[in-house]
């Protein structure tokens, strides 16, 4: 792999995510890592990410000069940079003025931004530079606050830059950043959705070998990826079960008994939950309250249909001793690495699951990003309404009714969300929106006139967001005709409901769903 030097600062994430948009396959490691430890797992090359704003500041992590004599390329960002020019006997200076946010690069020569304006726009954060690169380095673009804003070493394949290239407020970052991997470091663009999805299934095939598995669908991406790389791997000796808890969206469980199956020909069984979830949540208005039994009947639910695909295949003299699950890599290294045994999310679908059910967890994506995870999708054949579909949340429509849940509110606002996404996807705008949550404020009326009459009715909210990982999230704006026409078609259409309103909170401070 590629190794990511996490130096904190959340930037190595997302330096990985890059790495691999330019088909090369990364991973984050810690700070912490010696050098004998990024040795071993033998990398292709090695990117230092940015950090705190000076290598000078008490308890700026350090870097092993060491790291230099493994004869492995090496690409210093931000922080990275300035600790890697301290290392090979560069100079850098204490200058405490800071430079901050969108500054002009001017690149004077150099392999690394070949092919990219002689002045552009990057993304700068540092207070401290490097005033001198060390010896055998070009220095080939400054910037009004950064004299060594680039340096590179091609014998070495060793480079660095001031700024940040993975932010796309450096618009020519990504182009800097595969420059680097295949023209200095020379490796090969092979990470592609092909690829990537023959090593999961040959993977997939060698843990479970005979064995039998079991898979919990949520009706999301992840989850829907994760089985069918599975079902590729193994065939029939899956199966995969859908607890529909009355909370889902309209057509989502036509989607995964239909599309789903007809796509992969997986094993599916579906529980119909609803009536006792319903039950369990009648007069509930607390968010927390709602979360905990959702989450509860769900695993309640998902226990009871695994005990009887266990209970069956018993009676063939067989056991079920693998569990799927749609783990992503964001989780794992949120978790601190992944070692091995898993970190089942509290809230998530298939979440908590009692101990005494015995399962060896097979967890096909826990190296993969979101968008890595919808190109191996596709490349399995998963229909793009299920691959292209936005985030949803575990419990379902269940938090997105403000007050209690019902029925008749769950109609209400299936209804409304039906008409919302409907008209999203007309527009063209699937793309640019991370999810819409559409939100309805079952204990809130307004006075309204429709017809001849006056109306007393519930507001709807639309959520919109853009976001990269759902960390943070911006309101998306969303063109006003389509907004007039969701209005529009959801006031006259949806009973009970007589007005829609926008909600334009970036998250912080709101988060994306309102419970
Ligand atoms: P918030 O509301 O925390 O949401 O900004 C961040 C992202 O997580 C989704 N979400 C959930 N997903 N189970 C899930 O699987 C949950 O309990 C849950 N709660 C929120 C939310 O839709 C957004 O994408």
């Amino acid at each position: 792999p590629v190794l990511v030097v996490d130096f904190g600062a959340q930037y190595a994430q997302l330096i990985a995510r890059r790495v691999r948009e330019a088909n090369v396959y990364s991973e984050v490691v810690p700070h912490t890592a010696s050098v004998d430890e990024i040795a071993a797992k033998n990398p292709r090359a090695v990117v230092l990410s940015g950090g705190p704003s000076s290598v000078y500041v008490d308890g700026a992590p350090g870097l092993d000069p060491a790291l230099f004599d493994l004869d492995v390329p090496v690409f210093g960002i931000c922080y990275g940079f300035q600790a890697m020019a301290n290392a090979l006997g560069g100079t850098v200076a204490e200058t405490g003025t800071r430079e901050y946010g969108r500054t002009d690069l001017a690149v004077s020569g150099g392999v690394l931004h070949e092919g990219t304006p002689a002045t552009q726009p990057v993304w700068m954060s540092h207070g401290d530079a490097v005033t001198e690169a060390p010896e055998g380095f070009e220095v080939t673009a400054s910037s009004a606050g950064a004299p060594v804003a680039a340096f590179e070493n091609r014998a070495r394949r060793l480079a660095g830059v001031q700024y940040h290239p993975e932010v796309m407020h450096s618009p020519h970052g990504q182009q800097v950043l595969s420059r680097f991997l295949h023209e200095i470091a020379g490796i090969p663009g092979d990470w592609t959705a092909a690829n990537i999805a023959d090593a999961l299934v040959a993977q997939v095939k060698q843990q479970i070998g005979d064995g039998r598995a079991i898979c919990g669908l949520s009706g999301g991406v992840d989850s829907a990826v994760a089985a069918a790389i599975v079902q590729r791997a193994i065939g029939d000796r899956l199966t995969c079960v859908f607890v529909d808890h009355g909370l889902m969206r309209a057509g989502e469980r036509v989607q995964v008994e239909k599309d789903f199956v007809s796509a992969t020909g997986a094993n599916l069984v579906v529980v119909d939950a609803s009536e006792k979830f319903l039950a369990e949540l009648d007069g509930v208005s607390d968010p927390e309250t709602k979360r905990k039994i959702i989450g509860r009947e769900f695993i309640r639910s998902f226990e009871g249909a695994v005990s009887e695909v266990l209970g069956e295949s018993a009676a063939h003299g067989e056991t079920v001793d693998f569990l799927v699950q749609g783990t992503l890599y964001p989780d794992v290294v949120e978790s601190g690495g992944g070692s091995g045994t898993a970190n089942i999310k509290s809230h998530h679908n298939v979440g908590g699951l009692p101990e005494d059910l015995q399962f060896e967890l097979v967890e096909p994506l826990r190296l993969l990003f979101k968008d890595e995870v919808r190109a191996v999708g596709r490349e399995l054949g998963l229909p793009e309404e299920i691959v292209g579909r936005q985030p949803f949340p575990g419990p379902g429509l269940g938090i997105r009714i403000i007050g209690a849940v019902t029925r008749e509110r769950l109609d209400i606002l299936r209804h409304a969300d039906a008409i919302a996404r409907e008209e999203l996807t007309a527009a063209g705008l699937d793309g640019q929106i991370w999810q819409c949550p559409v939100v309805l404020l079952a204990d809130v009326r307004s006075v309204g006139v429709q017809g001849d009459g006056r109306t007393y009715g519930h507001p709807i909210v639309l959520r919109p967001v853009s976001s990269e990982d759902a960390m943070t999230a911006d309101w998306t704006r969303l063109p006003y005709e389509v907004l007039e026409r969701i209005s529009t078609r959801i006031t006259n259409e949806v009973p009970d409901v007589n007005r829609v309103v926008l909600d334009v909170t970036s998250k912080p401070p709101g988060t994306i769903e309102w419970e």
